[in-house]
C-alpha cells in the first residue's frame, strides 16, 4: 500500500454537493485499504453519518471501539472520545480528522482542579462524564455517559452504601439529573457544555405554547433540563411527554414513535438528521436552531479523506501516555459494562 502522508495531500477543495458522493467513495475505499472502522458521533454533519460503520452515542461508540476486530478505528467526533478508544484499543491506531475538535464540557475541569477538589473531600469516590480529558479520567473511580449516568451512581451507592460520598462532574445539568432521580444529593461540579447550557427553560415555554400535545426529547445537558423537570414536577408538562434521553435514547425514541407525532428535540441539531432518517413521518423541531457544536462541525469529509490517507503516526493520530492510559482505563472500562 502506498498512501500519500498528510504533508503530501493536497489542500483540501472546498465540499460541495457534487463533489459529495465521489468522496464518500474514496474514504470507504480508503477504509478497506487501511483496514478501518469508521465511528461517528450522533452530532456529526449527514454526509460524515453516511460513511460511517457505526453512529451512536458515546457509550455505544466506546462499547464499539472496544469491540473492534479492526487496526484502525476513524473517530468522527471530538477529541475526548478518540481518546477514550486509544485507552480502551491500545494496540490499535486511532485516527481523527482534526485533533483540535474539542469540547467546551472536557475543558471545565482540569487534572489539577479535580486532584483539589477530592483533597477537599477525602473518602468520596469521583464520577466524572465521558467527555473529560485523559488526565481527568486518570483520577477518576468511574467514568459514565448521559445514557448510563443514573445507573452508575446506583451502582455505587448499592456496592458502597447509600450515604457514600460522591463527586460528580463536570456537568452541572447533568448532576441536577442524577440527584433528582436517584433522591440523594451528591457534591456537583459546576461545569457545563456551552451548546446545550443555551437551551433555555424559555425555549421549552415558546415550544410548548407553539406546538401543544408534542413530546419533549431533552439531553440532559441541556441548560432547560432541570426547568423542563420542574414543569413536569408542577404539572404544566405531561410527565409522559417528557422524556430525559441520551442521543442515543432518542434514536430509541424514533424507532418508536408514530407517524403525525410531534417531537421538540432539546439538544445539538446535528441530531435531527438520525431522527428524521430513523422516523421520517414525525416532525421532529429543534427547541433551539442555534444550538450547533462547532467543534462537532470540524470534521468534514475532506479532512476524513486525508486522515485515511496519512493513517498512523500522522498527525491525525491520538496518542494518551501509557501511565495516563493505564489509570484511566479502569473508570471507562467500568462505564462500559454498566448501561
Ligand atoms: P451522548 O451522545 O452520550 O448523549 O452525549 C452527548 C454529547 O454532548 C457528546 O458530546
Ligand atoms: Fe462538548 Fe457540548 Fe460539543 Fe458535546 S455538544 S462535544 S458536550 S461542546
Amino acid at each position: 500500500m502506498n498512501l500519500p502522508m498528510a504533508g503530501d495531500a493536497p489542500a483540501a477543495a472546498p465540499l460541495t454537493l457534487a463533489s459529495i458522493p465521489q468522496l464518500q467513495e474514496e474514504v470507504r475505499a480508503l477504509a478497506a485499504e487501511r483496514d478501518a472502522v469508521i465511528l461517528a458521533h450522533n452530532y456529526q454533519l449527514p454526509e460524515i453519518q453516511q460513511v460511517a460503520d457505526y453512529v451512536g452515542d458515546s457509550l455505544g461508540l466506546s462499547q464499539r471501539a472496544a469491540q473492534t476486530d479492526r487496526s484502525t478505528i476513524v473517530f468522527c467526533g471530538v477529541h475526548f472520545m478518540a481518546e477514550t478508544a486509544s485507552i480502551l484499543c491500545p494496540d490499535r491506531t486511532v485516527l481523527i480528522p482534526d485533533l483540535d475538535a474539542g469540547c467546551s464540557l472536557a475543558d471545565s475541569i482540569t487534572a489539577e482542579q479535580l486532584r483539589a477538589w477530592q483533597a477537599d473531600h477525602p473518602g468520596a469516590l469521583t464520577v466524572m462524564y465521558v467527555n473529560t480529558s485523559a488526565e481527568v479520567k486518570a483520577l477518576t473511580d468511574y467514568c459514565c455517559t448521559s445514557a448510563n449516568a443514573v445507573a452508575v451512581v446506583e451502582h455505587i451507592r448499592a456496592q458502597h452504601g447509600a450515604d457514600q460520598e460522591i463527586l460528580f462532574g463536570p456537568d452541572m445539568f447533568l448532576g441536577a439529573f442524577v440527584e433528582r432521580r436517584t433522591g440523594r444529593k451528591m457534591q456537583v461540579w459546576m461545569g457545563e457544555c456551552h451548546v446545550h447550557a443555551g437551551i433555555r427553560p424559555s425555549d421549552i415555554e415558546q415550544m410548548r405554547d407553539a406546538h401543544p400535545g408534542a413530546d419533549f426529547l431533552i439531553h440532559p445537558e441541556c441548560g432547560c433540563s432541570t426547568g423542563a423537570m420542574e414543569y413536569v414536577a408542577a404539572g404544566d408538562i405531561s410527565s409522559e411527554g417528557v422524556q430525559m434521553l441520551s442521543t442515543g435514547g432518542m434514536l430509541d425514541y424514533a424507532s418508536q414513535a408514530r407517524p403525525g407525532d410531534t417531537a421538540i428535540v432539546a439538544t445539538e441539531t446535528g441530531m435531527l438528521y438520525g431522527l428524521r432518517e430513523q422516523a421520517p413521518d414525525v416532525d421532529f423541531i429543534a427547541a433551539n436552531e442555534a444550538a450547533v457544536c462547532k467543534y462537532m462541525k470540524m470534521i468534514t469529509l475532506p479532512k476524513l479523506r486525508d486522515c485515511l490517507r496519512a493513517g498512523g503516526g500522522s498527525l491525525y493520530e491520538v496518542r494518551v501516555p501509557a501511565e495516563i492510559a493505564a489509570l484511566a482505563r479502569l473508570p471507562i472500562e467500568r462505564m462500559v459494562s454498566i448501561s
